[in-house]
């Protein structure tokens, strides 16, 4: 939810902080903006709509100054127009916000009651105003926000600069995420590692409460009572090339295209050959708190909770621990009563999403031992939880979530098999199985990825059906939940995930010859039952592309279009079958010519509630 990126050094800041906010874009796309010193002045340019818009209206504008700071938007108040757009200037202030300021009514009454006005309908001017009194009244840019700061309710990060301090920066995290990329002889203060990492892999990440000042180049840390602080500074691995598209059209495609890597990176180090076995390393729970927790509480949002919900499966058979799936918005105020012996699991590709990390700190509350599945190192989540896997899929960057689904299942089932293993739960005969099945994937995923052609021109003949059902049964249920949701969020098609066999208690009344209906169907212990209920919905006009595995005459003959994976061990399904899934999205959405990586309305990383 919005990106924030700030410059201070020799080169021209316009150029770097496009650049960043190009690859922050994928945090919200509904305004952009800059304010960039030019001859001691703050000037602020924004538009409405993608970044293309704002880059249009620089061309030929040149600034002269060393320090700039820009804004890229995801709406929460006020329409997505050019009023609305940051950075806010008030007096000699400017400001660029993520989050939202929860007493916002209450400042707005009172400056309103003193006179001022307000030029837009944002809880980000306000914070303008505020830190312009201060300003005025002779403080320095730390100390106005030092001053502000506990005026402020909600969960925000800021990033200002003063035109009386033209070689000055200063951020404040409260929620948000926020880093400082410490360069040569320059810095960039970031809400996301991609902003920074072209420029510096040395970054130091804020936690909430803290504050930074960069002036002429030299960064200090703060905490809110204004003490100076020590901080780490972090090298990150990450190279900028896993932030391109490499040739591909879509950075979606791309990652659908990276999938037999990223797994094999999410099992690397956790996998003994001789004889073959899973062992957790550095997961920082002990293998004694794994054998002894009596529940699991999986916890997430989005495509993660898919994949949390596809691990409940696997983790009651394997391990035979009770395990509750629940999504994060929902069981942050429910009324709980947990087992003290529970393991909490957070499972976020960003790390930052505010429902997960709000139950995170929730659970922690409660006393509970947590563990975090997260694909962004150093993120909130991972450095809150008491353990962390990493699933290592690298940078994700199109908005519609897959290498990272997959290598959520596949980091979860690692954790299933670990804890399987230390409980005896499972034969060694059958974790070696699961375990094979594991291995298998990445050249199983590549024999999917071949269909690509298939789905492409496949696509041209689904554009004319509006309604899609994806059907699944036991683990692959929830893989049905995910297809339907990649297609709604680029599609913008209707599409409904259900259990097969909840059909006829209500949705088997949408099926006619309009519907397409995506069956997963592979073989398995519930194949005979799941069949049963494609025939349901082929014998009320429903069109069938059916995915199974391998051979599948049966099946073949009743589809529309049959599509094979590789015949594998149950637990494996969830991973071959989303590729089939994330293809026909993909084709689909391009040929009704929408915007694959940054549909409507989506942002990639929710940092508000
Ligand atoms: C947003 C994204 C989804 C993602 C969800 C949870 O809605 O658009 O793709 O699944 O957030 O994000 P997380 O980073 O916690 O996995």
């Amino acid at each position: 939810m919005c990106g924030i990126v700030g410059y201070w050094g020799p080169e021209k800041p316009k150029a770097i902080i496009l650049d960043g906010l190009r690859r922050l874009e994928y945090r919200g796309y509904d305004s952009t903006g800059v304010a960039i010193f030019d001859h001691g002045q703050l000037k602020v340019e924004r538009s409405p709509g993608k970044l293309h818009r704002l880059e249009e209206k620089l061309r030929g504008i040149e600034f002269e100054g060393p320090t700039g700071i820009g804004h890229t938007r995801w709406a929460t108040h006020g329409e997505p127009n050019e009023k609305n757009a940051h950075p806010h200037k008030v007096g000699g202030v400017a400001i660029v916000h993520n989050g939202i300021i929860e007493n916002y009514g209450s400042i707005q009454k009172r400056l309103v009651s003193e006179g001022v006005e307000l030029k837009s309908e944002t809880d980000s001017e306000l914070i303008a105003h505020l830190l312009d009194e201060k300003l005025r009244e002779g403080a320095t840019l730390l100390k106005a926000t030092l001053e502000v700061i506990p005026k402020l309710e909600g969960a925000y990060s800021i990033l200002v600069v003063n035109e009386k301090e033209p070689d000055s920066m200063v951020a404040f995290k409260n929620g948000p995420p926020m880093l400082v990329g410490l360069g040569n002889k320059e810095v960039i203060i970031a809400s996301d590692i991609q902003a920074v990492i072209t420029r510096t892999p040395r970054v130091v990440y804020l936690d909430d409460g803290e504050i930074v000042t960069s002036i002429k180049g030299a960064v200090k840390f703060y905490n809110s009572k204004g003490d100076e602080i020590r901080k780490d500074v972090h090298e990150v691995k990450w190279s900028q090339a896993m932030a391109e598209k490499a040739g591909f059209d879509h950075f979606m495609q791309k990652e659908i295209f990276e999938q037999p890597q990223a797994l094999r990176q999410t099992m690397e180090g956790h996998l003994e050959h001789e004889p073959l076995r899973v062992v957790l390393k550095s997961s920082g729970l002990t293998d004694d708190e794994y054998r002894n927790f009596k529940r699991i509480q999986l916890i997430a949002c989005g495509t993660s909770w898919h994949a949390a919900m596809v691990a409940k499966y696997v983790f009651e058979r394997v391990t035979g621990i009770p395990t509750d799936v629940d999504i994060a918005s929902e069981f942050h105020y429910r009324h709980l009563t947990l087992d003290p012996q529970t393991l909490a699991v957070t499972v976020s590709q960003s790390g930052e999403t505010a429902d997960t990390l709000a139950c995170l700190r929730r659970v922690k509350k409660m006393g509970l031992r947590t563990l975090s599945v997260c694909n962004v190192p150093h993120s909130s989540i991972d450095r809150e939880a008491h353990g962390r896997i990493y699933t290592n899929a690298g940078a994700e960057i199109g908005v519609c979530s897959t290498k990272s689904f997959t290598a959520q299942i596949v980091a979860l089932e690692l954790l299933s098999f670990h804890m399987a293993r230390l409980r005896k739960s499972c034969s060694d005969e059958e974790l070696k199985n699961y375990i094979s099945g594991l291995l298998a994937l990445p050249g199983q995923v590549e024999i999917c990825l071949n269909h690509d052609k298939w789905f492409r021109e496949a696509a041209q003949s689904l554009t004319k059906f509006r309604g899609f059902l994806y059907l699944g049964r036991g683990v692959n249920f929830p893989v049905a939940l995910e297809g339907a949701l990649k297609l709604k969020e680029i599609t913008y098609l209707h599409a409904e995930g259900y259990p097969s066999g909840e059909l006829k208690h209500g949705p088997i009344a949408l099926v006619d010859n309009n519907m397409i209906i995506v069956a997963l169907a592979p073989k398995d212990e519930l194949y005979e039952k799941n069949i049963s209920n494609i025939q349901e919905v082929k014998a009320r006009g429903g069109q069938i592309i059916a995915i199974g595995s391998g051979d599948d005459q049966g099946l073949e003959k009743i589809s529309k279009h049959y599509l094979s994976i590789p015949e594998a061990v149950w637990s494996a399904n969830p991973v071959l079958e989303s590729i089939p899934i994330q293809l026909l999205s993909y084709h689909l959405a391009v040929a009704l010519n929408r915007d694959v990586d940054q549909p409507r309305n989506l942002a990639k990383s929710v940092t508000v509630e």
